[in-house]
């Protein structure tokens, strides 16, 4: 893990969803030695109560809620929990996300688009509606950070519904920042390239197998390819570890970003430039 800068979250009620694995895993552990007072989020009981248990023995305060956050009440919820247990909100990061089921358009069904929607953006919908509303409330300002993806900022070869839903956050992010700025709420997003976690694992399984069964059913093996990812390669040649993500995205929420919003940062190694 990176030096955690001590005490630079002293005080401060932080919300993340998706805290259980990866990306979110490894940010509740660094945001945890840093001082923030924490509400976990994740549809995983299991490993949300290791996670809980693993930022107290870093001897932060912090409270798990098990839900999902596609689920309007959960994200109404988590704001109440982070009220009724710490007393304010601070900073939220909306971090829940899956990789759902790919496709191409000609192939995506509407409930296999509606699930990938409902995980990725109604998620962050609900979650910044009711953290906007409590910030609105406690009157003292508030940071948001939405956590999207590469898939946000272009295309993503074959895998049209998680593309979709991540610019569809991307879109909401300027949107929430734009009309809460003069109310001292900044929102951005980050966007991050592949990194090593349980859903990149699964991703790229699940894209092997699929070009595998559609070769042999007489895909051209160059068609098939595609949709394993035109372009493999970042400047920065290797995947990202949740831990570059973390100090990525815990920097954002911090005062350090104290004038930034709006933005959809890329954390992706130089993907997005070429
Ligand atoms: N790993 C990557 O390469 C990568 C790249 C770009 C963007 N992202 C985004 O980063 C975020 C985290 O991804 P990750 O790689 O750590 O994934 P992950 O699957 O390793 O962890 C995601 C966590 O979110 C939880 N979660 C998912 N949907 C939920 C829901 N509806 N309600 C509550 N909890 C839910 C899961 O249970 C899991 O604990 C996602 O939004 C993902 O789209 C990841």
């Amino acid at each position: 893990m990176k030096k955690p800068f001590e005490g630079r979250f002293a005080g401060k009620v932080m919300i993340l969803t998706g805290a259980a694995l990866g990306i979110g895993e490894a940010t509740a552990l660094r945001a945890a030695q840093e001082g923030a007072k924490l509400v976990l989020v994740d549809k995983l009981e299991k490993e949300g109560e290791d996670i809980l248990r693993r930022v107290k023995d870093l001897g932060a305060e912090a409270v798990f809620l098990h839900g999902d956050v596609s689920e309007e009440s959960t994200c109404r919820e988590m704001v109440e929990l982070a009220v009724s247990t710490f007393g304010r909100l601070d900073i939220a990061i909306n971090n829940a996300g899956i990789m759902g089921q790919p496709g191409r358009i000609v192939d995506v069904t509407k409930e296999q688009l509606d699930h990938t929607m409902a995980n990725n953006f109604y998620s962050v919908f609900f979650s910044c509606k009711y953290e906007v509303i409590e910030f609105l409330k406690e009157n003292h300002g508030g940071v948001i950070l939405n956590v999207s993806s590469i898939a946000g900022l272009t295309g993503l070869p074959g895998n049209l519904p998680y593309s979709a839903s991540k610019h569809a956050v991307n879109g909401l992010t300027k949107n929430v920042a734009i009309d809460y700025a003069s109310k001292g709420i900044r929102v951005n997003s980050i966007n991050p390239a592949g990194t090593t976690t349980p859903l990149t694992k699964a991703a790229y399984e699940y894209v092997k197998r699929h070009r595998e069964q559609a070769i042999a059913a007489g895909m051209d093996p160059k068609e098939a390819n595609s949709m394993a990812g035109l372009k493999r390669r970042s400047l920065i040649d290797r995947e990202a570890d949740p831990d570059e993500q973390a100090s990525v995205m815990l920097f954002l929420v911090s005062d350090d970003a104290s004038f930034l919003t709006a933005e959809t940062i890329a954390s992706d190694g130089g993907w997005t430039s070429f």
